[in-house]
C-alpha cells in the first residue's frame, strides 16, 4: 500500500504521549498536530518551539506530506540540512525509522484535520 490512514491510526500511539490531533486538540509535550499539512514550521498558537524549528519555520518551512515524512525521520537532522548548521537541534528527539510507518502517520494526520 502507499498510504493508509488507517494503519497510521496505530502508528499514531507512538506520537499520543506527546500530542494530539483531530478537533479539540490541545497542545501537550507537543504541539498540537491537527492542521499541520499546509501549515509553517513552529507556528501552532501558544507552543513554545525549538529555536531551531522557529527559525526553519521564519526562513519559509511550509509542512507538505512529503516534507513531514522525511522530518520524522530523524528530526535534529532534518533541521541541520534545512538551516545549514550543523548545531541545529530538534526539540523531538522521537524518530520513526520505517519509512511505511512514517506515511502511513501522516496520511492519519491529515486525514484527522478535515474531520
Ligand atoms: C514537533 C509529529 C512523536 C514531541 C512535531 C512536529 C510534528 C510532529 C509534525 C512539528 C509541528 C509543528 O511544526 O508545528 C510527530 C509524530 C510523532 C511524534 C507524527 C509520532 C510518530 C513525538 C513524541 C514526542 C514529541 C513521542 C515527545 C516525547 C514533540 C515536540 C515538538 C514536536 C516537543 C516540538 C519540536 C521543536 O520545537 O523543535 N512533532 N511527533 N513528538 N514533537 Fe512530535
Amino acid at each position: 500500500h502507499s498510504q493508509d490512514a488507517e494503519a497510521g491510526e496505530t502508528v499514531f500511539k507512538k506520537c499520543k504521549s506527546c500530542h494530539q490531533v483531530g478537533a479539540g486538540a490541545e497542545n501537550r509535550a507537543g504541539p498540537v498536530l491537527t492542521g499541520v499539512v499546509g501549515r509553517s514550521a513552529g507556528t501552532y498558537d501558544a507552543f513554545k518551539y525549538s529555536p531551531s524549528l522557529s527559525a526553519a519555520g521564519e526562513q519559509g518551512l511550509v509542512w507538505t506530506e512529503p516534507l513531514l515524512v522525511e522530518y520524522l525521520e530523524d528530526p535534529t537532522a532534518f533541521l541541520r540540512t534545512r538551516l545549514e548548521d550543523g548545531k541545529a537541534r530538534s526539540g523531538m528527539s522521537f524518530k520513526l525509522k520505517d519509512e511505511q510507518d512514517r506515511k502511513d502517520v501522516v496520511a492519519y494526520i491529515l486525514a484527522e484535520s478535515s474531520t
